[in-house]
């Protein structure tokens, strides 16, 4: 069996979970498409925001959201006293200490020459260092600018509940394919911000945040961080029982699975398998999806782990099981994982001669949408268009026929409105 496929998040780290992906998958974004962001987009992102905890509950942050000619005019005002006055605007709060210790020091130099040898400035030339820092009050060429502002009479404390705010709107723009940037530089021209704004007296501008699509895509976080080793300290875990943190990490990879369907399923409830939607299934969310990705990864965890295709049929090469029942929460879809392994034993021969596990006659009374996932490279699952590799097939209401694999090992994860497959249709003669 090959090993299984993970998303890098960086040199030799996997990603785990949808939200791994999401939280690695963010970085400082300082050249947006300018491509439109909705307002109802904008909404969602700050309406799952305010979930960030906060001490007592207060929520203490406030934000304005710009766009359009609003933004235009926030941006002419700051770089004009950006280009003619920079020195005359002081932010309310220090940002950084005045004398940095080590290793921050060390870091923030690495900083500097990463940022600026990136964009082929050398750190020497003031003026051009000084037109990149422009760039951050046009919010780097983004359709949507926020400001983000605290009550003064508020302590540390209420600081660490915004950062975790702030952090939540980068994730949650993340998680609709928009990146963003955080911008402590605002914060400087308060004075002008204020009465352009109608920010009160008590609030303190903290920060910006440019949200948009990315202008290149592939072009990802620059930035490293330091190893864990760096900064955290592990106490008590050897007493841990190891069968009990197998079950935990086996628990948590199936609601995963469970939770990461979910969207997809809310987006397919209505549509009709069949020829169409498979085309549709392939293109969308084909192998190079991230979400073809992502549930290959799980269930081939799930497998390895036993939570799934962990009851035999015929043997150890063809096992299935059902992951979950139909549920409100999976608009009554149930979700199943078959493991069939066409190498050994040798069950029938195709039209080519392959050898090929041929599994069980059924049939689809509402259909089915089924995620093809090869264990060994070149392995395939026969749908009702054909030979299928890594991607989806998706037999009609009403169809039957027998699940057949060849060239090794395929895991097929399968969603079934109703819960309905039936085995107790005859197999024609
Ligand atoms: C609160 C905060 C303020 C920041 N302010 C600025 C800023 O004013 N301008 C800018 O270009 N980047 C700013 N950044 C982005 C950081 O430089 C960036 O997060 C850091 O270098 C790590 O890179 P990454 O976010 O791409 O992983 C800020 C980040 C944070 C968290």
């Amino acid at each position: 069996m090959s090993v299984p496929e993970e998303v890098m998040i960086d040199r030799g780290v996997a990603a785990q979970s949808r939200i791994d992906e999401i939280i690695a998958g963010r970085f400082a974004c300082r050249d947006f498409s300018g491509a439109p962001v909705g307002r109802g987009t904008i909404e969602q992102i700050l309406r799952v925001a305010r979930f960030a905890p906060s001490g007592a509950n207060i929520q203490p942050w406030r934000v304005y959201v710009l766009a359009g000619a609003a933004k235009e005019r926030v941006s002419a005002a700051l770089r004009e006293a950006h280009e003619t006055a920079r020195d005359e605007h002081v932010s309310e709060y220090s940002y950084y200490a005045s004398d940095l210790p080590e290793p921050y020091l060390q870091r923030r130099q690495a900083f500097g020459q990463l940022f600026y040898s990136s964009l082929g400035i050398a750190q020497t030339d003031t003026e051009a260092r000084s037109a990149q820092t422009a760039k951050n009050y046009a919010f780097f060429g983004a359709p949507v600018g926020l400001i983000v502002t605290i009550d003064r009479r508020l302590q540390v404390g209420s600081w660490l509940d915004l950062g975790m705010f702030v952090q939540n709107v980068l994730l949650a723009a993340a998680g609709h394919g928009l990146q963003s940037c955080p911008q402590e530089t605002f914060s400087r021209y308060h004075r002008i911000l204020r009465p352009l704004l109608s920010i009160p007296a008590e609030q303190m501008v903290v920060c910006g945040i440019s949200i948009g699509r990315a202008r290149d895509e592939t072009r990802g976080r620059l930035m490293p961080r330091a190893d864990i080793a760096e900064f955290a300290a592990f106490a008590g875990f050897e007493d841990q029982c190891a069968t009990e943190v197998e079950k935990d990490t086996a628990m948590g990879s199936r609601e995963d699975l469970i939770q990461s369907s979910i969207p997809f399923l809310r987006e397919v409830k209505d549509m009709t398998p069949g020829a169409e939607m498979e085309r549709w299934l392939n293109e969308t969310y084909g192998e190079d999806s991230q979400l073809y990705r992502h549930l290959a990864r799980l269930i081939k965890r799930g497998v390895e782990e036993g939570w799934a295709a962990n009851q035999e049929v015929d043997g150890p090469n063809y096992r299935r099981s059902r992951i979950l029942e139909p549920t409100p929460d999976t608009f009554q879809f149930s979700i199943t994982a078959v493991y069939m392994n066409s190498t050994d034993p040798r069950r029938f021969k195709d039209e080519d001669d392959h050898d090929v596990l041929r599994g069980q006659y059924h049939g689809h009374p509402y259909g089915e949408l089924n995620l093809v996932v090869p264990l060994d490279k070149g392995a395939e699952l026969k749908g009702l268009q054909g030979w299928q590799g890594p991607g989806w097939t998706a037999p009609d209401p009403g169809s039957r026929h027998y699940p057949e694999v060849r060239g090794g090992a395929v895991i097929a994860l399968f969603y079934l409105p109703a819960g309905r497959i039936s085995y107790d249709f005859a197999a024609p003669s």
